[in-house]
């Protein structure tokens, strides 16, 4: 029961969150179609380890299980993605049947079991049939963006009598970087320019999905998971403080902006314009960014999700033959908490983020679609995973969580990525972020120290006091 003294609303949503392609496996089954990252990761050398989503977790086949780990960690809500690929397995055209009674069954159990679905729509897994060659296509065509609405109105049609909560998009930034201009993720693109085409077919997508959610669901609750880095000057300079200012609008604004209904941001804007024309793009904002696109983008966005990991530190830099943007990401120095994977942990960062967005975007509700780290435990003699440092990861952010709803921020929930360690796209299977440990030899589950820890939380609304016991971030 969560208490009365408690920060944290009683009707919050505690959950955690995966994605279709990093956890089910399964790729042949009932029907799905071949999957940009089916293709990518055949690549030699993309996946580190050469791993891919082709067993993964299982949990295409073990979702019952999956469930039952929310149930016993104490949690009220589970963020998943439904698979694209599998639901539109040619891309556009009919839906695949048997896709949607499998998220269906999914989905009465997690209502039977307590549990409020958030159903992620795109979480990277666009059908190949999208792509019309190597180097073209997907997102940088902007049909993309009109057979994302129809695979959204087949999902929505079928499972929006149950579910409210929607989130179109996953990480629009990340799409357009990782997948369209440095070509580590699918579909392997790496086109400077014409990435910023492919981050606008993503937003238009989510102005086109709404529609269909409109249509199919009476009282929906639509946003988008944007990956949101806050920039920290890496001094007290004005020069610095216009790089941080500059590398915000790159990550966060022209994103957060026309999504809030704004539209883009000039300042991002213009330094786009300027990429473009010394890159000899060959196209002009204005022939891809078309008139109405912003209306249609800023239609609705009930809340903003967060997947909030880290901050960015900027200094100031030349652009130049390696340097596209005038910053340098230079990151902190000194002897800072890291988690495995190098990443600050700076839960503070995450209290005033909640409340630059509350101030920035109209109070909006927030929610936070994504939030952990790597933290690479695995069971001891025991046969627990003793993660320490994730609980001492959990508590820090959670506090920040706590202290931002205090001070006015409007949060709806938290979902820690992720139920389960999982298939960290080209990091292969080496990161662990799970709740969960996975033994990927048996498909086996434990739950980590850290789930007991998140699960008491999310029971009480409380949070404990540092235990001594536990060195923070070892
Ligand atoms: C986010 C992704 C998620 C996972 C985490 C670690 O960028 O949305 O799938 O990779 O990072």
């Amino acid at each position: 029961m969560i208490q009365p003294n408690s920060a944290f609303p009683a009707d919050f949503l505690w959950g955690a969150a995966t994605s279709a392609y990093q956890i089910e496996g399964s790729r042949n089954a009932d029907g799905t179609g071949v999957s940009i990252w089916d293709v990518f990761t055949k690549r030699p050398g993309v996946v580190e380890g050469c791993g891919d989503g082709s067993l993964a977790c299982d949990s295409y086949r073990r979702w019952e299980e999956d469930i039952e780990l929310l149930q016993t960690i104490g949690l009220n809500a589970y963020r998943f993605s439904t698979g694209w690929s599998r639901v539109m397995p040619d891309g556009t055209g009919v839906a695949n049947q048997l896709a949607l009674d499998h998220y269906d069954r999914q989905v009465d159990a997690l209502l039977a079991a307590g549990i409020t679905p958030l159903i992620t729509l795109n979480h990277w897994d666009m059908p190949q049939a999208l792509m019309l060659s190597e180097t073209d296509g997907g997102w940088l065509a902007r049909s993309t963006a009109e057979a994302f609405a129809l695979y959204v109105d087949a999902v929505t049609a079928r499972l929006g009598d149950r579910v409210s909560r929607w989130i179109t998009q996953c990480e629009p930034w990340i799409v357009q970087l990782l997948g369209y201009q440095v070509g580590l993720h699918a579909p392997g693109i790496k086109d400077l320019p014409r990435s910023v085409i492919a981050g606008h077919h993503v937003l238009l997508g989510h102005g086109l999905a709404v529609e269909a959610i409109n249509a199919n669901v009476a009282a929906a609750q639509i946003g988008v998971a944007l990956s949101l880095f806050p920039c920290t000057p890496a001094s007290d300079s004005a020069a610095d403080a216009k790089a941080a200012w500059g590398s915000d609008g790159y990550v966060n604004r022209w994103y957060l902006d026309p999504l809030t209904g704004r539209g883009y941001p000039a300042d991002t804007w213009a330094l786009w314009a300027e990429i473009i024309e010394r890159e000899q793009g060959g196209f002009s904002l204005d022939e891809v960014i078309l008139p109405g696109d912003e209306e249609i983008i800023g239609r609705r966005l009930d809340f903003i999700g967060i997947n909030y990991y880290t901050r960015r530190v900027c200094a100031a830099a030349e652009v130049g033959p390696d340097r596209a943007f005038p910053w340098a990401v230079v990151g902190p120095s000194g002897d800072i908490a890291r988690s495995d994977e190098g990443w600050e942990i700076v839960p503070d960062q995450l209290r005033q983020l909640l409340l630059r967005l509350d101030r920035d975007y109209d109070h909006r509700p927030l929610i936070i679609t994504e939030n952990g780290g790597v933290f690479c435990d695995t069971p001891m003699h025991d046969r627990r995973v003793h993660d320490n440092r994730r609980i001492a990861f959990i508590r820090g952010h959670l506090r920040a969580v706590a202290e931002a709803i205090s001070q006015g921020a409007t949060v709806l929930g938290y979902m820690h990525w992720s139920l389960l360690d999982n298939f960290e796209w080209a990091l292969g299977y080496r990161p662990r972020f799970g709740l969960s440990y996975v033994d990927y030899a048996t498909g086996q589950r434990t739950l980590k120290d850290s789930a007991y820890f998140y699960g008491e939380i999310a029971r009480t609304g409380q949070i404990p006091a540092d235990d001594p016991a536990i060195v923070p971030y070892g």
